[in-house]
């Protein structure tokens, strides 16, 4: 069974601290257990420049260039950043925008100021004509609204976190829903039901590594080698087999992510 991993960070400096090895070891180990493709995620310009090195120096991994809403910076700074960005976008190994959204979880920048990074970045998805992933914490009627301001920029929630409706919602308006570990903990009601109602031609799953670890490896660090874990997760849930959650994702990421 191969697997397609459409969420991680595998540049994190956490690897180098805590895993044997740093990243190059982690890679390694996650191709060796048929993991063979990784979306790596940039989350600001430094790590979105590691991402695309890092899809160079792999054939399987891929880079998503963005700022997320927790790093966004100052109102003066965004159209320098979004210049820098375009840049790094322009390169054939990058894929995404992303990730880009609101967090209203944290508290640290304002949401006016999260607003506006989320606008100016789905902007130049649309001249880019790029898909976009999506984090989205605590912020789901908000970020809906952001996404329906740009029906031409399509992408993926990631993580999901939102209800069985708002995902038959995202999936009427043309979107991806990406589950992470998430849906293995065992009181994770709300991902657990949503993941069942979302199409087979929709579906993607993640790991967020080094967050979210699946069961039962909550409280580690985690790994794109766990993305097996939430595929079994998934199928059992709905009813088919592993192999069956396997080929499916890996084509939608193909798909959406215009992979060959
Ligand atoms: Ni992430």
């Amino acid at each position: 069974m191969t697997l397609f991993d459409s969420h991680a960070h595998c540049d994190d400096a956490r690897y180098n601290s805590e895993y044997e090895g740093g990243t190059d070891k982690l890679i390694k180990d996650c191709f060796e257990s048929g993991v063979v493709n990784i979306i790596n995620i940039g989350t600001c310009i430094e790590n979105s420049r590691a991402s695309i090195e890092l899809a160079h120096k792999y054939e399987g991994i891929y880079a998503s260039c963005g700022i997320h809403p927790c790093e966004a910076l100052g109102r003066d700074e965004v159209d320098g950043i979004i210049c820098e960005l375009e840049k790094l976008l322009r390169d054939e190994k990058a894929v995404a925008i992303g990730e880009i959204g609101l967090d209203y979880h944290w508290q640290d920048v304002p949401r006016d100021i999260q607003l506006l990074y989320f606008e100016k970045q789905m902007e130049l998805a649309k001249k880019l004509n790029m898909p976009v992933i999506i984090h989205d914490r605590e912020a789901h009627g908000d970020c809906l609204e952001m996404i329906k301001k740009f029906p031409e920029v399509k992408g993926v929630f990631h993580s999901f976190s939102g209800s069985s409706e708002m995902a038959r919602e995202l999936v009427k308006l043309g979107w991806y829903i990406s589950f992470s570990g998430t849906v293995t903990f065992k009181n994770a009601r709300v991902p657990k039901e949503a993941c069942v109602v979302v199409p087979s031609d929709r579906l993607l799953i993640e790991t967020d590594s080094p967050y979210l670890a699946p069961t039962p490896h909550r409280g580690t660090i985690n790994m794109p080698s766990y993305v097996r874990l939430t595929c079994e997760e998934i199928a059992r849930l709905r009813g088919v087999e592993p192999e069956e959650i396997a080929k499916i994702t890996m084509e939608n990421a193909k798909q959406l992510f215009k992979i060959k």
